[in-house]
């Protein structure tokens, strides 16, 4: 979709109108428990449920797995959309359209016309490409020799750029400007400004999307020059880290998706499927991500992991698994199968055929066993030290994992086998310290469970945080901000801010002005407090509570601005200002 700007102010707009639990209802049945609205949760498996929405807050937060945000996050999240889409197809629920901002010389239609025309770009040149091979007996001769079928090399829609650095920008000339075709990413700038073809004298793999638009290419050499492969630079529709090359063909040639082996290469995945084995995917020339696991899940409930039996595959491997971790599911399986040494998928399953390399498949290792067998390689338990490096490696991982029995287990696994019990090994290895409040960093720790009213109620500071951002009315009983900064106490820098941009824009509530810090610093301690629900709702209470916050705060910034006046006094003495103000801070305090 396009990406021409969206004004902040119809964000701000759409939050403020929309209804988070209709939103979230329409997808996900709620169900009313006291003021919140409960289910178990879309984005982990779960038996009991731990995700909440409050419709006052307009929030919704798991205390599972710790999901949380404004009905566009949750579009986001369930749909897999982009920002842009998720506010589109919010927009497009409540019947108003999506306006675009005009002038800083770059209009919203020519920047849709845009993004549009890439993907129109991308796809002649797909087209292109597929010509030139027809032409390149070369090239064909390559494929051949590499022992690719016509039917996949057509399924695959493989291509051919033929030597020489201008043919693509001839083709292209007269129907984009430079500018598109450099940002495509099939072009290259010079320093000198000239443009040239990025791609010359290689095997073109077309790369899709999940809507099978054609959003980037790899190309391999015919010979054995270096680099063998050079894929699209990051571009405006091309990202690494969420892409997988043959995913789009994945489901479009399996009957029932159940299973998607991740492999390394893209002559593997065509290899696999020309042997009748469609559901092969392969990163991009970079490590698998979280992001890439995430969008799996949500195709299959099984992914194996096939690596090469060398060096460079187990550590490909242990790579992935650190990758995986943080986003395991118990109803979600991740495998991994080693080939022999010196064999890849390609020649694999032609040594073995189909039957076989499914059975291996089906064979492959679990992760928790691959997860204890590389420890065990790596670390000898049979001394103490051994042990304790052994688990302290352990801990590290298991502390990314979501809390699952496929984690249970593994603690018990490691357990048993280092002769520690769990109880030990939990509280001396997995326990995230319960540190005392130092500093606005705590306030930064990411915490899942429902925060308590001792843990808000800590401190002055936190606790007027999550009041106001409970109830942004009370920000108008606020006054002498500047009071709170000088306290000097943890979180008052982020106390200011929120007040004043509630100050600033009345109108907001706080789902809103969060969603304007997603992405900074402000996000995660924000949305921590943002968790925390007082027992009344009762307005005059919640103003007192606010008020007595304030009330600590400032005696606390007054405390401080006598310390500041004696020091003076003893040092270079007071103005008669400042002995007026001594004098009324003294009496005043306490
Ligand atoms: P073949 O040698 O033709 O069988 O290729 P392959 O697909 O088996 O590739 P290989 O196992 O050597 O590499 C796996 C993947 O890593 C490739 O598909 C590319 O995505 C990436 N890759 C390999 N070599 C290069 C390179 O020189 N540059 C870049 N950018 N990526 C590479
Ligand atoms: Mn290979």
């Amino acid at each position: 979709m396009a990406s021409g700007r969206i004004p902040r102010e119809f964000i701000d707009d759409l939050l403020t109108r929309a209804d988070v639990v209709d939103v979230i209802n329409a997808r996900v049945p709620l169900k009313k428990k006291g003021r919140e609205y409960t289910a178990c949760c879309p984005f982990h498996n779960e038996k009991t449920p731990s995700f909440t929405v409050s419709p006052t807050k307009q929030f919704y937060h798991c205390f599972g797995c710790g999901v949380h945000g404004s009905a566009i996050s949750f579009l986001m999240e369930y749909e897999h959309l982009d920002f842009v889409e998720a506010i589109e197809s919010l927009a497009d629920s409540m019947g108003i359209s999506v306006p675009r901002e005009k002038g800083s010389g770059c209009p919203s239609e020519a920047q849709r016309q845009r993004s549009k025309d890439i993907y129109t770009l991308l796809e002649e040149a797909n087209h292109y490409y597929q010509l030139q091979l027809k032409g390149s007996a070369r090239a064909v001769e390559y494929l051949k020799g590499r022992e690719l079928s016509g039917d996949i090399s057509k399924r695959f829609n493989l291509g051919y750029s033929p030597a020489g650095w201008d043919n693509l920008l001839k083709y292209f000339v007269r129907q984009y400007s430079e500018e598109q075709l450099v940002d495509s990413g099939l072009l290259i700038k010079k320093e000198d400004g000239k443009i040239y073809d990025r791609y010359r004298d290689r095997i073109m793999f077309p790369i899709r999307n999940r809507k099978g638009q054609v959003i980037g290419f790899g190309g391999r050499v015919l010979g054995d020059e270096l680099p063998k492969y050079i894929n699209s630079p990051e571009t405006q529709v091309f990202h690494k880290g969420s892409e997988l090359y043959g995913f789009y063909e994945a489901r479009i040639n399996t009957q029932k998706l159940e299973r998607i082996v991740v492999v390394e290469g893209y002559m593997d995945v065509i290899a696999l499927a020309q042997f009748g084995v469609s559901y092969a995917v392969a990163t991009l020339g970079t490590a698998t991500t979280p992001e890439h696991i995430k969008q799996l899940f949500r195709a299959v409930p099984e992914v194996v992991f096939c690596f090469d039996g060398d060096r460079a595959g187990r550590e490909a491997a242990w790579r992935a698994l650190v990758n995986a971790i943080s986003v395991i599911q118990d109803s979600k399986e991740i495998r991994f199968l080693f080939l022999p040494d010196g064999e890849d998928p390609d020649t694999q399953i032609r040594k073995v055929g189909k039957e076989a390399f499914e059975m291996s498949l089906g064979n492959a290792q679990s992760l928790t066993s691959y997860f204890v067998e590389n420890l065990h390689e790596r670390f000898n338990i049979t001394s103490d030290e051994g042990k304790a490096r052994f688990l302290g490696e352990a801990a590290k991982l298991l502390k990314q994992m979501p809390d699952t029995l496929i984690r249970d287990q593994l603690i018990k696994r490691l357990s048993e086998q280092t002769n520690v019990d769990v109880m030990t090994f939990s509280n001396r290895y997995l326990r995230t310290k319960d540190r005392p409040e130092s500093g606005s960093k705590s306030l930064n720790r990411i915490n899942f469970s429902r925060l308590s009213n001792r843990e808000v109620r800590q401190t002055p500071v936190r606790y007027a945080i999550s009041l106001l951002l409970n109830k942004p009315e009370l920000v108008q009983t606020v006054e002498n901000v500047e009071q709170i900064i000088l306290s000097q106490l943890p979180g008052s820098d982020l106390l200011t801010t929120l007040i004043e941009a509630m100050q600033e824009n009345p109108q907001l509530n706080a789902v809103a002005l969060l969603e304007r810090w997603k992405n900074t610093e402000l996000e995660a301690p924000l949305s921590h407090l943002m968790m925390w629900q007082p027992e009344t709702d009762d307005d005059d209470i919640l103003r007192r509570e606010l008020q007595d916050c304030l009330r600590q705060i400032r005696k606390r910034a007054n405390e401080i601005k006598l310390e500041q006046l004696i020091h003076k006094a003893r040092t270079s003495g007071l103005n008669e200002q400042e002995k007026g103000e001594y004098a009324f801070l003294s009496q005043n305090h306490d």
